[in-house]
């Protein structure tokens, strides 16, 4: 009995997610990142679409949304960034997915990663934001961090779906 319901809670949560993970990038860090989760994601089974912030594929078809961008001119969001968020959020009634957040920075600017902050902030008022990632330039050295926050987004995904 013990051991039939393990199988049937263990064949439940290897029910393969779609996750998109969106970001902005122009020297490359916050692409990094992207791709850190990505792998990471695939490995764990789930299908993952990994697609730059000029591509707007319907949030719909997807449970759960990865976005990251980097920070720009004292703690601002990108203007791509912005917009981004304005259609997903504004310009269409889309039933919108969980999101997470993450983004990369420089802590010698005064407010760092502060447009992790200001998506999440927006994000918020429409779904649920499942986890907060801020990364110091290339995540080269930051793969523990990284992993860290992985797993418990897709921990808390999972524990919702299931
Ligand atoms: C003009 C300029 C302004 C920046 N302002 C900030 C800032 O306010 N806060 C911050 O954390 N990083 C700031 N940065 C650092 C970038 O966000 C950081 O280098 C980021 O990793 C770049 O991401 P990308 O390689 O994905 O393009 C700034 C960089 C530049 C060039």
């Amino acid at each position: 009995m013990f051991v039939q319901l393990q199988l049937i809670l263990l064949s439940v949560r290897l029910v393969p997610l779609n996750i998109l993970i969106k970001y902005y990038s122009i020297s490359g860090n916050t692409k990094a990142v992207a791709n850190i989760i990505s792998e990471n994601i695939r490995n764990k089974g789930h299908n993952v679409l990994v697609s730059n912030i000029n591509e707007k594929e319907s949030p719909e078809a997807f449970d759960l949304i990865f976005i990251g961008s980097f920070t720009i001119n004292n703690g601002k969001l990108p203007v791509k960034t912005k917009n981004y968020l304005k259609w997903l959020i504004k310009d269409n009634n889309f039933n919108i997915p969980k999101f997470s957040v993450f983004g990369t920075g420089d802590t010698q600017w005064a407010y760092f990663c502060r447009a992790v902050d200001e998506m999440e902030y927006h994000l918020n008022k429409v779904t649920d934001v499942i986890g907060k990632l801020k990364i110091e330039q290339h995540p080269v050295n930051q793969q523990q961090k990284i992993i860290k926050y992985i797993n418990e987004v897709m921990e808390a995904i999972q524990f919702e779906k299931n």
